[in-house]
């Protein structure tokens, strides 16, 4: 039994050795994940709670990984604003066929209410608790505001962001009314995350990354702050993981939250003595080693534990989701190195 030591790495508590677990950790890596595909759309296994549960215990089952993240997506958040989404088969990711592109359509955006609208998150967080039965902690999430807008306003995947950065640019009293607005549907969707049994939870911001630093801190930091300052006295642990901000790291650290995530960018040696005794830190292998041989992801996962050193306050993860086309086996041997060569440093 490994209960509580994803909890208490959150915490900086002492423990035996190092937690870990994968961002994307379910999915289509897992032939079993891709059993469960062929039977239903990925959308019906996120609104279906058995489902998502199986879904969400798979890794916990076959890899061994020390927390269970829920089986869901950032954009099942919009939809219940009232955006229709549409995830196809044949690749591209996820669309918005109407997405945001005037202050109307921002005007007739719901605020939902997460009990009733996200029902079916709820309800799979209620059951994989049961299911789990205290053998790992049940991790919840939400995309950030900044990063839900991307995807409100582009309508899918996007590289330049040209209509998101125009609204910023242009009309910036516009695009701070939209996450004002998200900023309290996250809020109010991970604190019923967290009252439906979530023990912790993490705020993706994907494509923070994609902001200049000064630009990173008024229209995405701060609505995270704005998050972390509404669900904190709640008492679960936050994460808040920033893909490309290692320019920000020390004020992610400010933000109230128990955990900052880190990309593979970053030094986590480095990071650990900007942020000190703040904070504890999540990551940070490249998702990307994970195609090279077991021999090479053990020596890199040495590594990132000799960075960090000795001590409490690292939950080992991948700098980014894992890549779909993972060899499972070396999923299992990035989580079984971390759980051997960390007891070292413990
Ligand atoms: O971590 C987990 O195991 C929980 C499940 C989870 C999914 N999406 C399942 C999923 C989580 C935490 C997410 C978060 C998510 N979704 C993010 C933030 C994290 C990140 O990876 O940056 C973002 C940006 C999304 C939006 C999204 N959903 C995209 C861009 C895509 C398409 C890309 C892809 O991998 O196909 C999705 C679909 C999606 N979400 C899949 C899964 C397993 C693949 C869908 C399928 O099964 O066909």
């Amino acid at each position: 039994m490994h209960s509580d030591l994803f909890l208490r790495a959150c915490l900086r508590q002492p423990t035996p050795r190092t937690p870990v677990w994968m961002m994307r950790q379910a999915g289509r890596y897992l032939p079993a994940y891709r059993e469960l595909r062929k039977k239903v759309d990925f959308l019906r296994l996120c609104t279906t709670p058995e489902l998502a549960s199986e879904a969400t215990l798979q890794p916990v089952e076959l890899l061994g990984v020390d927390a269970a993240i829920i089986f869901s997506d950032i954009l099942v958040l919009p939809e219940a604003m009232g955006m229709e989404l549409v995830i196809g088969d044949s690749g591209g990711g996820p669309r918005f066929p109407a997405p945001l592109r005037s202050e109307q359509d921002i005007g007739r955006l719901m605020q939902p209410d997460p009990m009733a609208d996200l029902h079916f998150v709820m309800e799979a967080l209620k059951i994989t608790r049961r299911r789990l039965n205290g053998s790992v902690p049940l991790i919840g999430f939400s995309g950030s505001p900044w990063t839900l807008a991307t995807y409100m306003i582009e309508g899918g995947r996007s590289t330049s962001f040209r209509f998101v950065k125009e609204i910023l640019y242009n009309c910036p009293a516009l695009a701070h009314k939209l996450l004002d607005k998200l900023a309290n549907a996250v809020a109010v969707y991970l604190s019923a995350q967290i009252e439906s049994g979530a023990q912790a939870v993490q705020i993706f911001d994907t494509w923070g990354g994609v902001l200049a630093p000064d630009d990173f801190r008024s229209f995405s930091l701060r609505y995270i702050e704005q998050v972390v300052a509404a669900i904190r006295a709640q008492g679960a642990p936050i994460i808040v993981f920033c893909r490309g901000c290692a320019h920000s790291t020390d004020l992610i650290a400010a933000a109230g939250c128990q955990v900052v995530g880190l990309d593979w960018t970053v030094d986590i040696g480095g990071a650990r003595k900007l942020v000190g005794d703040r904070v504890a830190l999540q990551g940070n292998l490249d998702p990307a080693i994970l195609y090279s041989s077991p021999a090479r992801i053990r020596g890199e996962v040495k590594s990132i534990l000799e960075k960090f050193g000795k001590g409490a306050g690292h939950i080992f993860n991948l700098g980014h989701g894992i890549h779909p086309d993972t060899p499972v086996e070396h999923a299992r041997e990035f989580v079984q190195a971390v759980q051997e060569e960390s007891v070292r440093y413990h």
